[in-house]
């Protein structure tokens, strides 16, 4: 049991991890003693912090859990908010791909500037370990599967920004002796993602508003899609792992590979089976820099934490239809 430190905790990922850690009920008993999310915007309505504060209190052995809105560009502020960390998950960035495309300034401040200063945090602190949350993008251009074995072929410059990311967690470990441990997600999927950008919870909202999805291409294209149950699994381990890591990079992925199609027929379907009438496909010009097909292999994240996915696309497709639709019910 003990202090853990959350960059980015109000985001998709993180109010997932933060509930895992906090023990809320549904989930496993609390992991954490102590939970700092810091983040430069408030939690999601989805997922209101007193909320969660009274689930887990519900059984008795709530961690303490509090909420600072900072930014990790703020060195002095994130250091001080960090004294005392036992475990350090680092997820705040910007996640949007586009937006780095549009803007690579930003991207590089949040995402590598960003990064900088919590791994030198967290080197202040003395933290046990750091988790980086990386993407399998670094990748995106080699032929899949991708494995940690492969050279990096970079697409854009949120690749570049997370491979930055990567190279300083080993530099840490490296001069400063700081415990880092690399995570390279595949593409995410699963509850609180309603403020997310990702290809599932935008077709969602689209259905929901009863308009069309649109595909860009003729849907050929893969990912591959992990739940984000089975992502924080592997963070709490590899936080708490007790040999040593400099900067040891794992991807964390299913190796299953699913087409835009198809998620968009998955959704589709869910959504006929709950009543609700949908619009027909919208099909739009292939963009330029797209990746045509994408998976991971996991096996190294799979031996080394004794870990696997617990769950499929299709098996969860329709609970986060009904996430959803909870949601926008409770909104209006
Ligand atoms: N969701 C995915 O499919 C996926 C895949 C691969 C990697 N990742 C990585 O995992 C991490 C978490 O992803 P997510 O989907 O939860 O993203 P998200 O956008 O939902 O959450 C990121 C959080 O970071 C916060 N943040 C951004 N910039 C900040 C700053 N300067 N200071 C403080 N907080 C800041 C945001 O407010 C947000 O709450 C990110 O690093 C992302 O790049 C996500």
């Amino acid at each position: 049991m003990s202090r853990w430190f959350v960059t980015g905790g109000n985001g998709f990922i993180g109010s997932n991890l933060v509930t895992l850690l906090a023990g809320a009920p549904g989930t496993t008993p609390p992991l954490a003693r102590e939970i700092v999310i810091y983040d430069s915007t408030e939690a999601p309505a989805s997922r209101p912090i007193d909320a969660l504060r009274q689930a887990a209190g519900a059984r008795g052995n709530a961690p303490d859990i509090t909420c600072i809105t900072g930014d990790i560009l703020d060195r002095p502020a994130m250091a001080e908010a960090m004294a005392g960390a036992d475990y350090v998950v680092h997820l705040a960035a910007s996640s949007n791909v586009n937006r780095s495309v549009e803007d690579p300034f930003f991207d590089h401040q949040n995402n590598v500037i960003g990064t900088l200063n919590t791994l030198d945090a967290a080197r202040m602190a003395g933290v046990k370990r750091l988790v980086f949350a990386s993407s399998s993008a670094p990748l995106a251009n080699a032929a899949p599967p991708i494995h940690e074995d492969m050279a990096p072929d970079l697409g854009n410059p949120y690749a570049a920004g997370k491979l930055a990311g990567e190279a300083y967690c080993q530099a840490f470990s490296s001069c400063y002796g700081l415990q880092t441990t690399v995570l390279r997600f595949s593409n995410v999927f699963g509850p609180y993602s309603d403020r997310s950008s990702g290809v599932i919870p935008t077709f969602i909202r689209k259905l929901l508003a009863s308009e069309p999805i649109e595909i860009y291409g003729d849907g050929s294209a893969t990912r591959d899609f992990i739940h984000v149950s089975d992502i924080c699994a592997v963070i709490a381990k590899a936080a708490t792992d007790q040999r040593p890591s400099r900067g040891e990079v794992f991807h964390v992925a299913t190796k299953a590979e699913t087409s835009i199609l198809k998620v968009a027929t998955l959704l589709v379907e869910a959504m006929r089976a709950r009543g609700f009438e949908t619009p027909e496909l919208l099909f739009k010009p292939e963009r330029v820099g797209d990746v045509p097909r994408s998976f991971s292999e996991n096996s190294k994240a799979r031996q080394f934490f004794n870990w696997q996915p617990r769950t499929t696309l299709e098996k969860d497709i329709g609970d986060l239809v009904d996430w959803f639709v909870a949601l926008k019910t409770a909104q209006t």
